[in-house]
């Protein structure tokens, strides 16, 4: 399964682009399949109707889990670092995985909880969060992780929208220095969701918490009464195994569902091939299980390779910005995977948070989640590499289950802000606005792919014309990702970013349209639009312009409220960096906002603002531009 050099990867690539089925036919036999697929693929785009490793019977936590017992039993699957500094590092074997993850399922099933049903996990990066998809995925349930930065409101409409019966979360988390309550926020979703029966509550942080009798349970006191064994429920290949929401330029979040079969042969593959993991190495990814990345690089990947990897509860800046590389020497990692946001805070700390540790243990570096600008790059690359690790920039998104476009670590040459060669069995093309293909190199435009890949999306939940409309119908047969891209001379591919409106930060994805809705809640905003500008360490920061009518109140009294309601309705993720008070946008006369001016203004590039001749009322953008922060 893992390509060894240069000679193999092109070998690999052009099979895979030749005869699909066969290609991904001889990475799935190297899995446990209760039953062997009878076809390897059906698809079509229009749809979309995809279908890998056809009649496929399997378990992915057999995989995961059970299929390594018989030699890797005392091998530690996790080393678990906590937020506090100074703790010593906890190791969770392959076989206590095993035992915890039974447990944990056993549990579910003692709520009711049967194949195909949906469980919600909202809990810190602990190594319980791990157990709770693995549980899931034991018995067939179906998880919906929500990221711990979300509010109330955004965690209600995620459980409402795919019904979940059971929600397992904490009592809180340890983040730096502060602890931020989880089980509160699950109570005030509640409020609102009749589908949920029950909820498991893991103590962390020791706080208090109401327990709702009937309902609410302890975590410890009901996994201390199960089993460690439980018989892993048979899947079909194409049975959902996750749903995890993802923002886009229009409306509420969507589900995005993956399922079991091509999710588990994608992630075990592309983790063993871009990161060239070596057995007995220990790699750690920073991401958090509430994001793809910690679903499929933390979670499955790693777990379907048999490999060691670090789970950590902190933040990058806790106690101080050398936490990242303190662990790297603590733990000895090789294999560091992170995101540009961090690597530019981490520089703007200084050196001199670096310079105390090692880091000779450093083999590959990784980016994720975001374009990483050449300087980042260069600098992770100097100062963290030392100039001899190379440096994965992955591309993919939490529609495609797995890295799509990323150099293979020691395989591939690199270059500083291209994540330049697909890897075997992803067909990138680029498009013009008219879905014109723009062949040969040297050119840039719209990033499609035009084949399947195991991992991509089947569906959006409970709504199969959103995936239509949002992947598929831009460009006839075509997934069409929303990025901006470049083919340079080399035939190498850089990510330019998104083209739709959907903004970037510190690489998390959030839609303008949402945050725009949570903004005209506020009593006092008429309208808004949201856009985003450039950030030094965000990457993108999120600029909102709100109308509001005059007023008693004071614009900073109103920018809090707006950022109190942001808050509160999706998260803190999702609060404005810049708020303008304005009287007008930027209309056209049919009423459309010109957000390519407002994206300008932003950006702080005003000396061109293009045609504004179909503007209803030019004399706005002299306003705005006047009142620019
Ligand atoms: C969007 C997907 C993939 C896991 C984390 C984010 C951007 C992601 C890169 C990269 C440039 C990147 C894209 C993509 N993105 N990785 N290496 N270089 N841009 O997952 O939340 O689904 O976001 O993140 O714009 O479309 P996501």
């Amino acid at each position: 399964m893992q390509i060894k050099n240069l000679e193999e990867y092109n070998i690999a690539y052009e099979e895979s682009v030749k005869d699909p089925e066969r290609f991904w036919a001889s990475v799935a036999e190297h899995f446990e399949w209760q039953k062997k697929w009878d076809k390897v693929l059906e698809w079509n785009f229009t749809s979309p109707d995809i279908k890998w490793f056809i009649n496929g019977k399997l378990n992915i936590t057999e995989n995961c889990i059970d299929r390594h017992l018989a030699t890797k039993a005392r091998d530690v699957a996790f080393y678990f670092e906590e937020n506090e500094i100074g703790k010593p590092v906890r190791e969770i074997t392959y076989q206590k995985l095993h035992d915890e993850v039974c447990r944990l399922a056993n549990v579910l099933k003692s709520f009711g909880v049967k194949k195909g049903d949906r469980v919600c996990i909202y809990l810190p990066m602990i190594p319980e969060a791990v157990y709770a998809l693995l549980a899931c995925a034991r018995i067939g349930a179906v998880h919906s992780v929500v990221f711990g930065g979300f509010s109330a409101q955004s965690i209600k409409d995620r459980i409402n929208d795919s019904s979940c019966k059971v929600v397992l979360t904490s009592d809180g988390a340890y983040r730096g220095n502060k602890q931020i309550p989880m089980k509160a926020t699950v109570d005030e979703a509640l409020v609102d969701c009749p589908s949920v029966t029950n909820v498991l509550v893991y103590k962390r942080i020791n706080g208090k918490v109401n327990m709702l009798n009937g309902r609410d349970h302890d975590w410890e006191t009901e996994v201390k009464k199960q089993e460690t064994v439980c018989t892993a429920e048979i899947m079909d290949s194409e049975d959902p195994l996750f749903i995890l929401y993802t923002s886009g330029s229009t409306g509420k979040p969507k589900g995005v569902v993956h399922t079991c079969g091509g999710y588990m042969v994608y992630t075990c593959y592309s983790f063993l091939n871009v990161f060239q993991y070596e057995p007995g190495q220990i790699y750690w990814c920073t991401a958090d299980v509430g994001w793809i990345t910690g679903h499929s690089y933390i979670t499955y990947g790693p777990l379907l390779a048999g490999a060691t990897s670090v789970i950590f509860e902190g933040v990058p800046n806790y106690p101080d910005a050398g936490r990242f590389w303190n662990v790297v020497d603590k733990i000895k990692v090789n294999v560091f995977y992170t995101a540009p946001t961090a690597i530019r805070a981490l520089e703007a700390a200084g050196l001199d948070f670096v310079k105390p540790h090692s880091l000779s243990s450093l083999k590959v570096l990784g980016s994720v989640g975001e374009p990483i600008n050449e300087e980042a790059w260069q600098w992770y690359h100097k100062n963290i590499g030392k100039e001899k690790c190379p440096i994965v920039d992955t591309w993919w998104q939490t529609e495609t289950g797995g890295i799509l476009i990323s150099p293979l670590a020691n395989i591939t040459k690199t270059k500083p802000g291209f994540a330049t060669l697909p890897l075997p069995g992803v067909q990138p093309v680029l498009v013009d606005d008219k879905g014109k293909i723009i062949e040969g190199n040297g050119v840039e435009g719209n990033l499609c792919i035009k084949f399947p890949w195991p991992s991509i999306i089947r569906t959006t939940y409970g709504d199969h014309e959103r995936c239509r409309q949002t992947y598929f119908a831009t460009y006839s047969n075509l997934y069409f990702t929303g990025d901006g891209c470049k083919r340079d001379e080399d035939g190498y591919y850089r990510i330019t970013g998104r083209v739709d409106d959907v903004i970037n930060v510190s690489g998390h994805r959030i839609g303008t349209a949402e945050v725009e809705s949570a903004i005209n809640e506020c009593e006092e905003v008429v309208e808004s639009a949201v856009v985003g500008y450039p950030h030094d360490i965000k990457g993108q920061g999120i600029y909102a312009y709100c109308i509001v009518p005059k007023s008693s109140r004071s614009h900073d009294e109103i920018r809090k409220e707006i950022l109190n309601t942001v808050n509160k309705i999706i998260g803190p993720i999702a609060k404005p960096d810049k708020i303008q008070i304005v009287n007008g946008l930027p209309k056209t006369r049919s009423g459309k906002i010109m957000r390519r001016i407002l994206r300008k203004v932003a950006e702080g590039d005003v000396s061109n603002l293009g045609d504004t001749s179909t503007l209803l009322d030019p004399a706005v953008v002299e306003e705005i531009v006047k009142g620019k922060i």
